[in-house]
């Protein structure tokens, strides 16, 4: 094949290995730094028109649609913008109301989902303006769309996505940080943020290099039949791809949910058995976060958690994940590149086919 894994077990492991080239990619010529803001010509959107934008709305399936949750964050620390992602499988049923003054952001790395696409042209027969975070070239909903971002992840083939995540997220970091400075993102928080993701690539580079103690983690996470991932606010969505690539390849039931709603129910089914993978980000939350931890614990639930270096989980038991620093609003990306190799090797530690799991297909073309 004129694309294969070569010498890789798997086009998954590959693909995860290629992220620090492919982050580059997409954050190359897109970066100004002497206006702190980004470079996104595809867009074809002039000042006048990004500030008349009032909401913005992101449509996407799957880890697509878990991203753009990521993506809405960032639209609203960085650009003041109310923002927020919906599954694109939903959006056309509920006969939405579509607005001249919201952006609306397709996404998709296939740009062939075709919930996305009928959502894109629900959109657009509308009269609302779409543009695509796409990363296949000419494909279908980049082609639908008003204009657009394009991911240069390359070909991803492995069914559970990986650098095409990534590239997402930083799409939105890019789409967020120009529609930022084109209304209140002051230069120098641009110039701050451009430094933080030109820092991205080397430190995805370095949590994917700690493979060896992240397959051990994931050789006793991968022995239970259920597990939690659990996050909130930023935390949330790395959660929940977490849980998803987990679930994707490993097939043991993984539940995302948010640390503050633990005590609202599920914690009735925290025990011995049940592991909780938890995303603690050192950030305004922290302490509550450690305070769920000592819950779990208490109930003898094994912990994980995904966190930085220095942050002080107190006396629970647990294995720990130290991501790298970067600038606050960055770090979803980080936190979640560690829960890929979780999956990952929990799935190759079972013995299952990590390309081709069973029940899915890596893109969902027909309703
Ligand atoms: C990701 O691991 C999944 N296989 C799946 O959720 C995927 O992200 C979703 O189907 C959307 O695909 P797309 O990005 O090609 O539109």
């Amino acid at each position: 094949a004129a694309y294969d894994a070569g010498e890789y077990d798997s086009f998954m492991y590959k693909e995860m290995l290629e992220q620090p080239a492919a982050a580059e990619r997409v954050l190359r010529g897109r970066l100004d730094e002497r206006f702190g803001t980004a470079h996104l010509g595809g867009l074809n959107m002039d000042p006048r028109e990004t500030r008349a934008i009032r909401r913005v709305k992101i449509l996407g399936c799957g880890s697509a649609y878990y991203v753009g949750q990521m993506g809405a964050a960032l639209l609203e620390e960085l650009a003041r913008i109310p923002a927020d992602a919906e599954a694109a499988s939903e959006f056309r049923y509920r006969n939405p109301v579509i607005e001249p003054d919201t952006l609306y952001v397709a996404v998709s790395q296939s740009g062939e989902t075709i919930d996305t696409l009928l959502a894109v042209q629900e959109v657009r027969r509308k009269g609302g303006r779409v543009v695509g975070l796409v990363n296949v070239v000419g494909s279908a909903i980049a082609r639908e769309c008003d204009g657009g971002i394009y991911l240069h992840a390359g070909p991803e083939v492995a069914v559970a996505s990986t650098k095409a995540l990534t590239n997402m997220f930083l799409g939105f970091a890019l789409l967020a940080l120009q529609l930022g400075r084109v209304r209140d993102l002051s230069i120098a928080d641009g110039k701050r943020l451009i430094e933080g993701l030109s820092r991205i690539p080397g430190q995805i580079a370095q949590i994917l290099e700690r493979e060896d103690e992240l397959a051990e983690v994931a050789t006793r996470l991968a022995e239970s039949e259920s597990l939690f991932f659990i996050g909130r606010v930023r935390g949330f969505p790395a959660a929940r791809e977490g849980a998803q690539k987990f679930k994707e390849i490993s097939y043991r039931h993984a539940e995302a949910y948010q640390t503050s709603e633990l005590k609202h129910g599920p914690l009735a089914l925290i025990s011995e058995a049940v592991p909780t993978v938890a995303v603690v980000p050192d950030d305004e939350l922290t302490s509550r976060n450690v305070g769920a931890l000592h819950e779990i614990a208490a109930r003898r639930g094994p912990l994980v958690v995904v966190t930085h270096e220095g942050v002080d989980l107190g006396e629970v038991a647990a294995v720990r994940i130290d991501v790298p620093r970067n600038e606050r609003e960055l770090d979803p990306i980080l936190l979640t590149v560690p829960l890929q190799m979780l999956a990952y090797h929990a799935a190759l530690h079972l013995g299952h086919d990590i390309d081709k799991p069973r029940n899915l297909a890596k893109s969902v073309t027909v309703e």
